[in-house]
């Protein structure tokens, strides 16, 4: 799958999904918007694609929102102005929160700005100890707009998200997993390979019982108490449904007759 700014492969069940504009670092033009809600809803339907993982090409993840395609050139085109701006938000913090297939921000590089609401949309996050991260807005006079302040306040610490909202330093990889921006940091040499590795584990596992687990987590933390149980146990029973009660047949049901221990690792991995 290749589109003018995104590539696409394909292997092992995990989609790399890489933003393809090395010369401009990555930074998110209203092409790139038009080119990744098209790829999240091939990828949506695709079966070989079971889990995502995106990343970008050269040495940048994504430089933010395009700062001369989209805050300069459409300053004077509101229509246009704010239908990309509609997208741009629309597709980092609902059709990425709430994809139905696990998603894995990969850190090679320059992550600023808009990028944070990617990497906070995606469920999982590494990066290269190298990368270089920050709230850049700032700098220029701005603030974390769009979906940003959002994703700060979601993800992050009240003093993290403050910290560097206000001061806009960059930071390396450590210090993102240090404040919970990401999972883990690497070297970048390892990154790749690392990720993959999660990425795959993650793609042997049940899709349904996947997309339970993030519905689950991400909706119920927007319920109150009584809702959330409610939700979870209708949950359940879609489940079981759509999976033709796997977890109780393939997974519990073979622990039952002592043939693998769940609790130390997937179904096919660990046979007594
Ligand atoms: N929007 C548009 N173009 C961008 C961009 C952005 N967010 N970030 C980088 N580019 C472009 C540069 O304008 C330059 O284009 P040119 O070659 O046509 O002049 C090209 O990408 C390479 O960038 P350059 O600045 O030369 O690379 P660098 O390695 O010296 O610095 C950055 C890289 C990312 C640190 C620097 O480009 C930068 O600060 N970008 C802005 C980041 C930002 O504030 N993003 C938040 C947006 S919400």
């Amino acid at each position: 799958m290749k589109k003018q700014t995104i590539e696409v492969q394909i292997s092992d069940g995990v989609a790399k999904v890489v933003l393809n504009r090395p010369q401009k670092k990555n930074a998110m033009s209203p092409q790139l918007h038009r080119d990744i809600v098209d790829v999240l809803e091939q990828l949506r339907y695709e079966p070989a694609a079971k889990v995502l993982v995106i990343t970008g090409a050269g040495d940048s993840f994504c430089a933010g929102m395009d700062l001369k395609e989209f805050f300069a050139e459409l300053k004077d085109r509101p229509e246009e102005y704010d239908r990309v701006y509609r997208m741009a938000t629309e597709w980092r913090s609902r059709t990425l929160r709430h994809f139905p297939k696990p998603t894995i921000a990969m850190i090679n590089g320059f992550c600023f700005g808009g990028a944070f609401s990617i990497v906070e949309g995606c469920d999982l996050a590494f990066a290269a100890d190298e990368a270089k991260l920050g709230l850049s807005e700032i700098n220029f006079k701005g603030f974390p707009g769009g979906s940003v302040s959002k994703s700060l306040a979601n993800l992050l610490r009240p003093r993290d998200a403050l910290f560097y909202g206000l001061t806009g330093r960059p930071f390396g990889g450590q210090e993102a997993a240090r404040i919970g921006l990401v999972n883990m940091s690497f070297p970048l040499s390892r990154l790749e390979a690392e990720t993959m590795a999660i990425a795959k584990e993650i793609a042997g596992k049940d899709p349904v019982a996947l997309k339970a687990t993030k519905d689950g987590y991400r909706f119920s933390l927007e319920m109150p108490m009584d809702a959330a149980l409610n939700f979870i146990t209708a949950k359940e029973a879609e489940m079981t449904l759509r999976q033709g009660d796997a977890w109780r047949n393939e997974g519990i049901g073979d622990f039952n007759k002592g043939k693998f221990r769940p609790g130390l690792g997937g179904h096919e991995a660990v046979k007594r």
